[in-house]
This record gives C-alpha cells, structure tokens and sequence, in this order.
C-alpha cells in the first residue's frame, strides 16, 4: 500500500522524530499540535526539545518542503496519534490511577472531519488495553457515514492499528530506524497496511499482532522495567539496615551465571516506567499483585532517600551548626533534560520543604531551577558545589559527576551508586 502523505498528531519526544523520519523519505508530511509555540518552532526549522540529530533533520526536513506543521489536521493517507496518555490525578495517596485518554479523544475529534475512505489510523501513544478501539468507537460515532474495523471488519473503510513506540530518549533517531516494532491492527489489512507504512523507515521486524496484544506488550515491556528495578531499590533498603554496601553485593550476585540485578537509584521516574503499570493495575487490580508492590517500592524509594538525607543534615548540624547541602542531578535519568516524574525532583522538593539547610543544586542539563525548586536554593556548576558543601547527595548518574565524582569534599550520600562510600 503506497502512503504519500502522512499527518501526524502530536509533535513531542515521538511525534516529531517520528514525522520527521518520514520526511526525510520523502513523504509529504503535516504535523499537527495544540501548542503554538511547537507550531512556529518547528516551521522555523527548529526544534524545541532536546534530542540528538533531531535539529538537523527537522531543518533538512522543513527546507526542502517534506514537513509542515500546523494546529489543525489535514487530509493525508495516515494518520499517526502520538499524544500523551498521563494518568489522572488521585484522590487520596493509595488510590490506583487510572488512565486519562482525554488528549486521545482530542486528537480522535480533531482527526474525524478530514478522514476518507481508504485512510489508516495509527495510534502510537502508549495506551491501556482497549484504548485503540476506544479510540475507533469515537471515530465512527464523529462519521457515521465511513465504516470502521469494529463494525465492518476487514471490509472497512478507515483501517485502524496500535503500534506502540519504544525507543530511548537520545537514541531516538537511530532506535526509530533499528528497533522491532510491534504492530497491532484491529484487522489483518490494517496490520498489512501499518507495516507497508514504517517499512518506509523501519530496518528492525515488523512483528503483527492484535491491537490489544500491542498495547499489552508496550504495558508488560515497561512493568518488567520497574519490577526489576523495585528488586534492586528494595535490596538497597534492606542491605542499609544490615550495613551491607548494596553496589558490592550486587557486583558478587551478578557473577551467578543467570542473575542480573539492575542498579538501585533514588526512585523511578519519567513517563513511562513511572506511568505504565498502573495502566495494567487499573484494569487488573486484583491480577497484577507484583506489578503493583513494584510500583509502591519505587514510588516510596524518594521518600526513603529523603528520610536518609534528613539523617545526615541533622548529624553534620550537631558536629558543626549550619549545613550545606549540595544536590547533584535533577532529571529523571542520566544526560538528559526531562524532569516528568523525575523521583530526583520528588527528592530535591521534599528536602528544601522539611529541612533546615541552605540548598545548592547541580544539574548540568537544565538552566534555571524548576519553579518548585525556585528561591528555594541556588544552582551551581559542579566544580564550585564540590568544594562548599558540607553534604554532597547524588541522585543521577550524568557523565559529568561520574567524571568528576573524587572531586567532591565533604560527605556523601550517593543513590546511584557515583562513589560508593556513605550511604547507597
Ligand atoms: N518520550 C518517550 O520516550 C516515549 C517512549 C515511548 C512511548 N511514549 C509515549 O508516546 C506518547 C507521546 O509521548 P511524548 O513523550 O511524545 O509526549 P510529549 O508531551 O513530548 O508530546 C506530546 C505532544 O502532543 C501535543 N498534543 C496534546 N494534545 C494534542 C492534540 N489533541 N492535538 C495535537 N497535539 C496535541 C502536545 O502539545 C505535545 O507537544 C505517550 O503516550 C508516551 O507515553 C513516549
């Protein structure tokens, strides 16, 4: 099947790569986002994210006319969804989140009125089971003169397929190429009809499944994640209490020929590790009992670290008065810029809020403090922080501080493992 143009709703960390990668194919390409800033950033030929090669290829892309983008969708032969599936907020600490598929509706409402016979609709974003023919229920209710895979099988006229994206934050451009992708279509033609579209950049397997098949996969990829590294966060809280150095103790397990224990760290944070299981607790929640210990470790490994820090403080404030604590890393992993759901924002806002200190924060990837962090202590390149704190805590493990790691003075409290002396 031959797509010559494509629309693609949602230009963040996956649209635009995304939309870019077919642009630079040579497919005509509209990219769609509600965010006008987005819009003008990217018709400039700029980009307003941080990720590797992406600057370059939006340029080309934009210059030589394959990308545009826009607020509303256009016509095209497919129509790729990548907008975010947060979940909403709770209500009370233990109540299990439930999925907010409002910015899908958004985009199914925005897409509806352009579509024709013979379209595909692809939703990327990562979705709970259901969500894609949810997602189909809201087109067809939009058109009621098109048919729909849930109503007319593979003799539709809109096919529709989940093919959920699972590529690395700074390797973007050359995972969309190199990784196997997952392709779920409400019907065989929509599968056939999904593959023929990413082969026009995929190297990796296209692998065919159902629909829910897909979204389960992406969900399960990203619990086997966050159960495995809740075994290495509840592991350090464990071998704190035993004065056992945890880094140590993994090393010597690690050497049994099947065991692999991940690194322990402050939490787990970002928006899909974080955020995807709770996709499965939802529906599941008397089925999936490990998935969720899992993410009750993570979640509380932030509040754990705190209560440490809080220790340390108040045993330097005894032995010398006013302390200075120096926090290194902010984002939610290692050389990148996000803060979502970053456990090293939970950590940072829980310390400046309960205790007593003066703050100095590092973080080599962002410019200004977060606003929750704002007034609340400075920012300081990692050189001058090593030399006038009295407590230096890591919470991520950037290049920079591994680099520069036996340069610090003083203290410290390390979760991710940077040092290995007190503490985690
Ligand atoms: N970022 C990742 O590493 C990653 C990896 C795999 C899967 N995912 C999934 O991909 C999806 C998108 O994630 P992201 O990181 O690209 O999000 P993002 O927040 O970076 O980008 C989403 C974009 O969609 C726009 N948007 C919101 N509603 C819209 C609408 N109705 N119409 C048009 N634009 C709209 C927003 O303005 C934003 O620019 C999510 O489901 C996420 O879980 C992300």
């Amino acid at each position: 099947m031959n797509f010559d143009t494509i629309c693609v709703v949602g230009l963040g960390y996956i649209g635009l790569p995304t939309a870019t990668m077919f642009a630079s194919r040579r497919k005509k390409v509209v990219g769609v986002d509600v965010n006008k800033h987005v819009v003008d950033t990217i018709n400039r030929g700029e980009i307003h994210i941080v990720e590797p090669e992406l600057d370059i290829a939006v340029h080309a892309a934009v210059k030589e006319g394959y990308l545009r983008a826009t607020a509303r969708p256009e016509p095209a032969d497919a129509f790729l969804v990548a907008v975010p599936t947060p979940f909403k907020k709770r209500q009370a600490e233990d109540e299990i989140p439930s999925p907010d598929l409002s910015y899908i509706q958004a985009a199914a409402d925005s897409i509806a009125p352009v579509l024709e016979k013979g379209n595909l609709v692809i939703l990327e974003s990562t979705s709970p089971v259901g969500a894609t023919e949810q997602m189909a229920d809201w087109l067809a209710e939009a058109r009621p003169d098109l048919t729909f895979p849930q109503q007319a099988g593979e003799e539709a006229d809109v096919m529709v397929a989940h093919c959920p994206e699972r590529v690395l934050p700074g390797r973007v451009m050359y995972e969309l190429i190199e990784n196997d992708r997952i392709i779920g279509g409400m019907t065989a033609k929509s599968s056939t009809a999904a593959c023929d579209l990413y082969k026009t950049f995929v190297r990796g397997e296209c692998l065919t499944t159902t629909a829910r098949t897909a979204e389960m996969a992406k969900l399960t990829e990203n619990a086997f994640r966050d159960v495995n590294i809740a075994f290495a966060n509840e592991l350090s809280i464990i071998c704190d209490g035993l004065s056992i150095d945890v880094w140590e103790l993994i090393k010597m397990a690690n050497r049994h020929p099947r065991v692999n224990i991940l690194n322990p760290g402050p939490g787990v944070g970002g928006h899909c590790i974080a955020v995807d299981p709770w996709f499965i607790v939802s529906r599941s929640p008397n089925e999936s009992k490990v998935i969720k210990s899992a993410r009750d470790v993570n979640d509380g490994k932030p509040i754990w670290t705190f209560e440490k820090v809080k220790e340390a403080v108040e045993r330097i404030r005894n032995k010398k008065g006013n302390v200075t604590v120096g926090v290194y890393g902010l984002t939610f992993k290692a050389d990148i810029d996000d803060l979502r759901e970053s456990p090293a924002m939970r950590v940072s806002e829980l310390i400046v809020s309960n205790i007593d200190a003066e703050f100095v924060f590092v973080e080599p990837n962002i410019k200004k403090l977060p606003s929750s962090l704002e007034g609340q202590g400075v920012m300081k390149e990692f050189d001058q922080a090593a030399k006038c704190c009295d407590l230096h805590v890591f919470l991520v493990d950037h290049k920079e501080f591994l680099d520069k790691s036996e340069k610090v003075s003083g203290e410290i409290f390390d979760t991710k493992g940077i040092v290995k002396r007190d503490g985690l």
